[in-house]
This record gives structure tokens, C-alpha cells and sequence, in this order.
């Protein structure tokens, strides 16, 4: 860490409080702030009360022992029950009436719409399940998945999951080379793709990206391709003896083959890979029923989830955010989700409000960086829509600033809906921090309290807490039953990363505050704070400020070595349209943040740009434009980048 974090100064002046609506809290499952603090209290003076009666409707074969056993830093929930994933995520709403209820409405990208009951689902993981096992796929064995936001891939993950072999889904915007080493890294067995996906009206060759990662994959014995557009559309290339045909595969299987292997509570679930800010990627790895409480008991309370809901979270399944909230949380749940194929703006920016009108969508659970994009659109496009059956939103990845929080709240959910601003990682597994929706009143940029059975703390380096209104390092001191178990192959690396920062405690690697009355304020990844002239400030309060000004759609602050400051502050600005970037802007944007945060943050470099380079779940890549800033190549991982060429055109206008 470069810098103290005791001395991260925050400066976000938001005062106002938003309620949720009468009518929302009337039909909450938890009603009140008092209400709520009784179940938090509980989660944590009584846990085994806790989260027996919460984990209630999962299927366990056979019930726990112990709660947890928390030997640094491995901690391990639930011992002794054994389960199966996909029949608490399908069996169990067999004998209801949520059998017949669709588990996914699937919105292609040119515009289809197909509908999977509870029962439909079913058939068909236990239909791929036997064949997988038919392949020789053992409990234990790694299944690797790359394909697009169709029904089949939850098909993939939840057939895995029945048959005790860990998945790991790499998203399908990866390129050969991540895909290989990520299949190298856990040693894949099978790998189960599609033949292409539409995106943004153009197709993306997923069986041939395959096809160059496998050539140097030992693991690998067989291709399983799923034929989503077609030799006409796509024509592709099956190799004798490696590939094979998804529906001829399952046709041959035997469905007596697809019963559910029972696996003990700390079963490897799956396995996904996230990016640190060096090195390569961290294979994360969740085990069963720790995992799947999480995502249950999440998705229940946080998205107050109904049978009548249309439930929409927006995130690739290449994302944890897939995995715990389009496929875990909301299935075992029995909840009703809507899966959306291609891009937010195809064929123009109305797509996701025709959608929300088209499929009477209640819950709309997205990310800051979607809101951004949209906000620079303008207003008329969420006018076009009804969105009337919208009562619930959310937001997720990265800090929402208030103004973003505000447009969201106001204009898409029309001042009715409640906004949970939800934060946890990839190796939390679930939602850590955020509002409950009937129970809280919400403050723009904040995410709220501690979900159940969590315990968050603010501290500085020597892991002493701050206090109220200080900012420090977001810690968690005791574990939750999601949290990773380590990262696959490495334990060492997960003993460094995530228990050395913090005697006894697990480090987010975030910077945090909580203000007066308790609410979190997550300013980002402490590696992104900045230190200008002995100031340090969170990059994301700079970005805020600037994006408060009306020509700004988005902004990324970065530091740049100075002699004489430390780091001078370097800001890289994208303006809403009809907006002029030139010399009047530059000094306009200095002087908001001056004016905003205060003279000390006042940008040394204002430069625009028509896009930031972000990743592909649309996280600015501030490393890389870092190292624009500073005038030097970028060194390291540039496997996330979703569009190199934003960088190669931000050189050139140096
Ligand atoms: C990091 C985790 C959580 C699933 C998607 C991203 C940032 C996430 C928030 C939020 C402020 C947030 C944090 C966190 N983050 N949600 N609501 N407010 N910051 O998962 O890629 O593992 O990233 O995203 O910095 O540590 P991830």
C-alpha cells in the first residue's frame, strides 16, 4: 500500500435522505430499520437460530454439525450437511407451483423471446448432466464454460453443479490467450461453448476463439458445442474426435444418468477469475452450501423477491455478479429472471426500457457504469418506455456517485422505486453492505449497512478502528458464509492478499468511511487513492465531482508522478454531447473540482477523450491511464481490456 489511509479525505457533502415509498414498505419482508437491527443482532448473538430458520427452504440431505469452524484464514460453514446446488436452484420447485413458471425469459439480441418453465430447466440440466457424466466428467473434475447470455449456458453451469464438477465461466469477451490460461490454471476437463453470439448486431466467433485457446490446453478432452446461430449464420469447424454436437450429445444421453451426486458443504462449487491489479488472475474459489446460503438469503432480503416478480440483473454470467444474482440466488429463490442477450444499445439506446415494457420487468438490478452511459443519452429514451412495472432498483460494481444515483432514482424508477446500492467483490461471494429495501432511507453514493451476519469495520494500517467520518480500510472481522475459501492453486497467495494487510481480519483492499449515522461510503480500491500535495482523496470523490458538472458524462482521475506535489492529479473527461472540448472546458472542469472539493484537488491536466478504456464488466482501467498519464507503455495485464484501441487513440493525442 503506498500510502496511509488514515489520511483519506472525503469530501462528499451529500446530505439528502430518500424514503421508500409507503406502499413498498408495506409489503416488505422487513419493514423497519428496528426490525431489521432485531435480525441483524440475531445473525450475529445467535447464528445457528439465524441461519437455520433463513437456510429453512434449501434442500440439505443431511443437516449440518457446525456452523463454522474459523481457523485463519480458512473458515468452513456448515460441516457436515451434504447437498446438491442444482436441486435447491431446480428439484425443489418441482413439487410446487412454481414448476410451471418460467425460471428465464430469454430476450435475444435481433429480438426473440423464449420462456423456460422451472420444469423446462430441469429436463434439460438433467439432460446435459448425463451427458456429461457420459464423457467421463467425474465429481471433481473442472468444466470450463465460455459462451453468451443464453438459457443453455445456466443450463451448463447448473448440469456441472449436479454432477459435483466445478465450473469456471469465462466471460465471452476474452480472448484466446485468457481463455488458455484459465482453462490451464484449474486444468479443465471439458469445455462447453456455442458456435457464436450476436453482439451489437455483429456475431462474436466464440467456437473458433476455442478452438486457437485448446490448441495448448493437456487438460482438454472434449468440445461441447451448442449451435446458437447456425452453419448459415456461422459456419464452424468440428474436429473428429474432440467436438462435439450439444444437442446430439444430449439426445444420445440417458436422463436416468442426470441424478445429483450428493457433495459435502465444502464441495468446490466453482471456480471464477478475477483480475488483481498485478500479476495473473486469481482463481477464486466458492464451495457449496456457504456459497449458496449467501446468494439465497441475499437475493431474498436485498431484492425482496416475489413469485410475481420479473427480476432483471443485467450482468454477463461471465461475472460473479451473473453467478450470485441471475443464477443462484434468484433460481433457488424460484424467482422469475429475465436474461437479456446482447447489448444495452442495440439496436439503440432504448433497448433496455423497451425490454423492461415488453416483459413487465419489476427489478432492475445494473451497474454505475450503464447508468453513466445512459444518463449522456439523455432522458428521452427511458421516456419512449413504460416503466410502470418497475419497483425495485439496484446498483452494483463500482461507487455510484450521487448525482448518477439521483438520475437513476428520479428517471427510471420514477421516484417510486427504492434503490439498493449493494457492495461486495468477487470473493465475497454475495452482497456484504446495502439498505434493505422497506426497512431503510437511502443517501445517494452510500451502501448502506452490514447485510446479516456481517461485520464490517473501518481501521487504519495499524488495525485500529477510526471511527465515525473518518476514512480508513474496509475490513470484515468475522467470516460469512460466501466468503472464498482461497484462490485455486495458490493458498499462499490468498493468505497474503487478503489476511496480512489486518491482523486477524479479512482487507477488501477498498478504502471506506461511514458517516454519522453509520452508512458505509465505499470511495474504491485503495490502490486508486491518490496523493496530491499530501492530500489523499479517492479518486472516485474527484471523478464525482467532475461528473457533477453538466458537460460531463464520465471521468477517470488518476495520478501522475510529480517532483514537486508527489502525484500530480490527471483527469480524463468524456462530455455529453454538443459540448466542446476546448481550452473554456478545461478551465470550467478545474474549476468546478476547485470549487467542488476544494483548491488542493484542482486537476493538473484536464484531457478529453471520446471513451475510457474500462474491462469488460466496465470497470475503468485507471492502471492504464496511469501509465498514458506518465507518458510510458503499460506493463501488465491488458487481458480485461474491452477495447485496446481506446488506449492506442488516447496515445495519440498526447
Ligand atoms: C470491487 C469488487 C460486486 C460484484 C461486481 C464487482 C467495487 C462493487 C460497489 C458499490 C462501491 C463497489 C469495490 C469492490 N464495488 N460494488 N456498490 N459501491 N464500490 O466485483 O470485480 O470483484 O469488484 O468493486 O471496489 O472491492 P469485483
Amino acid at each position: 500500500m503506498s500510502i496511509d489511509p488514515q489520511d483519506i479525505e472525503t469530501h462528499s457533502h451529500e446530505s439528502r435522505w430518500f424514503e421508500p415509498s409507503p406502499e413498498f414498505v408495506a409489503k416488505a419482508r422487513v419493514r423497519s430499520a428496528e426490525e431489521y437491527e432485531k435480525l441483524y443482532r440475531e445473525s450475529l448473538d445467535s447464528p445457528e437460530t439465524f441461519w437455520k430458520r433463513e437456510t429453512g427452504d434449501l434442500v440439505f440431505r443431511s443437516p449440518w454439525k457446525e456452523l463454522v469452524e474459523w481457523k485463519l484464514p480458512h473458515a468452513r460453514w456448515f460441516e457436515g450437511a451434504t447437498l446438491n446446488a442444482s436441486e435447491s436452484c431446480l428439484d425443489r420447485h418441482l413439487s410446487t407451483d412454481r414448476k410451471d413458471a418460467p425460471a428465464l425469459i430469454w430476450e435475444s439480441e435481433p429480438g426473440e423471446t423464449r420462456r423456460m418453465t422451472y420444469g423446462e430447466l430441469h429436463q434439460k440440466v438433467v439432460e446435459l448432466a448425463a451427458a456429461l457424466r457420459g464423457l467421463g466428467v467425474k465429481k471433481g473434475d473442472r468444466v470450463a464454460i465460455y459462451m453468451g447470455m443464453v438459457p443453455e449456458v445456466v443450463v451448463a453451469m447448473l448440469a456441472a453443479a449436479r454432477i459435483g464438477a466445478p465450473h469456471t465461466v469465462v466471460f465471452g469477451g476474452f480472448a484466446a490467450e485468457s481463455l488458455r490460461d484459465r482453462i490451464n490454471d484449474c486444468a479443465a476437463k471439458v469445455v462447453l461453448t456455442q458456435d457464436g453470439a450476436y453482439r451489437r448486431g455483429g456475431v462474436v466467433p466464440l467456437k473458433a476463439t476455442v478452438d486457437r485457446a485448446v490448441e495448448a490446453t493437456p487438460s482438454v478432452e472434449k468440445v461441447v458445442v451448442f449451435r446458437r446461430l447456425g452453419q448459415s449464420v456461422l459456419p464452424i469447424e468440428m474436429k473428429e474426435g474432440r467436438d462435439l454436437d450439444w444437442d446430439a450429445l444430449v439426445k444420445q444421453a440417458d436422463p436416468e444418468a442426470g441424478a445429483p451426486e450428493s457433495v459435502d458443504a465444502e464441495h468446490p462449487l466453482f471456480i471464477l477469475y478475477t483480475s488483481g491489479s498485478t500479476g495473473k488472475p486469481k482463481g477464486v474459489l466458492h464451495t457449496t452450501a456457504g456459497y449458496l446460503v449467501g446468494a439465497h438469503v441475499s437475493t431474498k432480503y436485498v431484492f425482496d423477491l416475489r413469485d410475481s416478480d420479473v427480476y432483471w440483473c443485467t450482468a454477463d454470467v461471465g461475472w460473479v455478479t451473473g453467478h450470485s444474482y441471475l443464477v443462484y440466488g434468484p433460481l433457488s429463490n424460484g424467482a422469475t429472471c429475465l436474461m437479456y442477450e446482447g447489448a444495452p444499445n442495440h439496436p439503440d439506446w432504448g433497448r433496455f426500457w423497451q425490454i423492461i415494457e415488453k416483459h413487465k420487468v419489476t427489478i432492475l438490478y445494473t451497474a454505475p457504469t450503464a447508468i453513466r452511459a445512459f444518463i449522456r443519452q439523455g432522458t428521452d429514451w427511458p421516456k419512449k418506455s413504460d416503466l410502470s412495472s418497475l419497483r425495485l432498483l439496484g446498483s452494483v460494481g463500482e461507487p455510484i456517485n450521487p448525482e448518477a444515483w439521483v438520475w437513476y432514482h428520479t428517471n427510471i424508477g420514477q421516484g417510486r422505486c427504492p434503490v439498493v446500492d449493494t457492495w461486495w467483490q468477487t470473493e465475497t461471494g454475495s452482497i456484504l453492505l446495502t439498505t434493505l429495501p422497506g426497512a431503510h432511507k437511502m443517501r445517494p453514493g452510500s451502501t448502506g449497512l452490514p447485510f446479516f451476519g456481517v461485520v464490517p469495520e473501518i481501521v487504519n494500517k495499524a488495525g485500529e478502528p477510526v471511527g465515525r467520518e473518518k476514512g480508513g480500510l474496509l475490513i470484515l472481522r468475522r467470516p460469512w458464509p460466501s466468503i472464498l475459501r482461497t484462490v485455486w492453486g495458490d493458498d499462499e497467495r490468498f493468505r497474503k492478499q487478503y489476511f496480512s494487510e489486518i491482523q486477524g481480519a479479512y482487507f477488501t483492499g477498498d478504502g471506506a468511511r461511514q458517516d454519522k449515522d453509520g452508512y458505509f461510503h465505499v470511495v474504491g480500491r485503495i490502490d486508486d487513492v491518490l496523493n496530491v500535495s499530501g492530500h489523499r482523496i479517492g479518486t472516485a470523490e474527484i471523478e464525482s465531482a467532475l461528473v457533477s458538472h453538466p458537460s460531463v458524462a464520465e471521468a477517470a482521475a488518476v495520478g501522475r508522478p510529480d517532483e514537486l506535489k508527489g502525484q500530480a492529479l490527471v483527469v480524463f473527461v468524456t462530455l455529453k454531447p454538443n459540448n466542446e472540448p476546448n481550452e473554456a472546458m478545461k478551465k470550467a472542469l478545474t474549476e468546478h473540482v476547485a470549487q467542488e472539493i476544494g483548491k488542493f484537488a484542482r486537476p493538473d491536466a484536464v484531457r478529453f477523450a471520446e471513451s475510457l478504456p474500462k474491462t469488460r464488466s466496465g470497470k475503468i482501467m485507471r492502471r492504464l491511464l496511469k501509465d498514458v498519464a506518465a507518458g510510458r507503455e503499460s506493463t501488465g495485464d491488458t487481458s480485461t481490456l474491452e477495447d485496446y484501441s481506446v488506449i492506442a487513440r488516447l496515445r495519440e493525442e498526447d
